[in-house]
């Protein structure tokens, strides 16, 4: 997904320095052509064979280098980058940046690039806090360049407190949202709903299904690396919410129905892939649940159809997605169900596939609009939300 970018990580003196080890070796199996620059205080901590053999490029730390080949590699270095990231950032490196002092070769190539620039601090605490360093920060923000706080814990001082560098997962998903695709869906607001729903039978038992939101969850997260401004609507999942997503949860289909129909007129893209129970049990029979055999004693009411709702107000422009899952005729019952709940593409999984439906990382899936049927083959959860967007876009 970072084919052809070229992502500047600039290390400086801090316990943290090995973390961005992960963040190379990230970068790298997205396909990015990665650079690491070194403060001669980050030698103290990590060696840059390590990135040198994570990135496959030259680590750089001296400006001064002998080497002719990399004496103005500064300058070049900057204008071939698309995202500069310093993590972690030290005081000193902070207090450097803000003042435009260029004497080593990270802060001579931080002066002289123009790309989106993000700096992840650590610290001790004190320093952190210290309002000098809290000046530098807003002048550096003031200058256009983003700054991700840094987390509270334990730090390798023994003081407790801010200043910890952000975890290496956060730092990952910020680089992504920042150089991982065009922001083609800049200014557009995306709605997606996901996981099962639970449906209470007692105050012990419900009814549910093996949904994990993994689809759906993938579907939100690259809506907002590609810039929109993304709400999840979410059933009771074990994953994380993605970054940059409000993330709503509920638990039964009539909540989920409640919290997307508050917000679906305002939404430019809508995509239905929880699975939502048909199905409630009725409370007057959970009450008398002890006395009677389930499950053939539990009345059942409907819940109401979301994605119907959604396809019979919609709004003018707005695009309505949905997701199947057939065992046969795949793309004639999608077909069927596109017309009757009157949306504009249905993703269908086709459940007698390997490595296609509930629980798994991949997907195999078909996007089927009234006319056009793509068939695409086995592939992750991610690409096949990447491949999901760049559809509607092309639609
Ligand atoms: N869906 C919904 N509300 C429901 C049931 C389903 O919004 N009460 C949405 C799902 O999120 C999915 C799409 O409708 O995007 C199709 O779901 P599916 O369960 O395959 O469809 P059903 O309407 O249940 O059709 P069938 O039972 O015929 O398979």
């Amino acid at each position: 997904m970072l084919k052809n970018k070229c992502i500047v990580i600039g290390v400086t003196g801090s316990i943290a320095a090995y973390k961005a080890a992960d963040v190379v070796s990230f970068l790298k199996k997205q396909g990015a052509d990665v650079t690491v620059i070194m403060t001669k205080n980050a030698l103290n901590f990590i060696n840059p064979i390590t990135f040198e053999t994570l990135s496959g490029n030259k680590c750089l730390v001296d400006t001064f280098d002998r080497n002719f080949e990399f004496s103005v590699e500064h300058v070049s270095l900057a204008k071939r980058a698309d995202l500069f990231v310093v993590a972690p950032a030290s005081a000193d490196f902070i207090a450097k940046a803000a003042n435009g002092i260029a004497d080593d070769m990270l802060t001579t190539t931080f002066l002289a690039s123009t790309c989106k620039k993000l700096i992840f601090p650590a610290m001790n605490t004190r320093m952190y806090e210290n309002p000098i360093t809290q000046d530098n920060l807003r002048k550096l923000e003031h200058y256009g360049i983003e700054i991700v706080e840094p987390a509270s814990g334990y730090l390798a001082c023994g003081d407790t407190g801010r200043g910890k560098l952000a975890p290496v997962e956060e730092i990952e998903e910020y680089i992504m949202m920042n150089a991982a695709y065009d922001h083609d869906l800049a200014g557009k607001r995306v709605l997606v709903s996901a996981g099962p729903t639970q449906e209470d039978i007692d105050p012990v038992r419900f009814i549910t299904n093996h949904s994990t939101g993994k689809m759906g969850y993938a579907v939100a997260k690259n809506a907002a690396r590609r810039g929109a401004d993304v709400t999840l609507v979410s059933g009771p999942v074990s994953i994380e919410p993605p970054m940059g997503v409000r993330t709503v949860q509920v638990k039964s289909a009539q909540q989920m129905f409640d919290e997307i129909t508050d917000r679906s007129e305002e939404q430019d893209i809508i995509i239905m892939t929880a699975a939502v129970a048909d199905m409630r049990p009725l409370n007057a029979a959970s009450e008398k649940i002890h006395k009677v055999t389930m499950p053939d004693s539990i009345k059942l009411g409907t819940n109401p159809d979301i994605l119907s709702y959604l396809g019979a107000h919609r709004r003018d422009g707005q695009v309505i997605v949905g997701f199947s899952m057939e065992t046969e005729n795949l793309i004639e019952n999608s077909r069927v169900k596109l017309a009757k709940k009157h949306c504009d593409m249905i993703v269908a999984n086709s459940l007698r596939e390997k490595g296609a439906g509930f629980g798994t990382d991949t997907n195999v899936v078909t996007l089927i609009t009234k006319d056009k049927a793509e068939e695409l083959p086995i592939m992750s959860k991610d690409e096949v939300a990447e491949r999901i967007f760049t559809f509607i876009r092309d639609m």
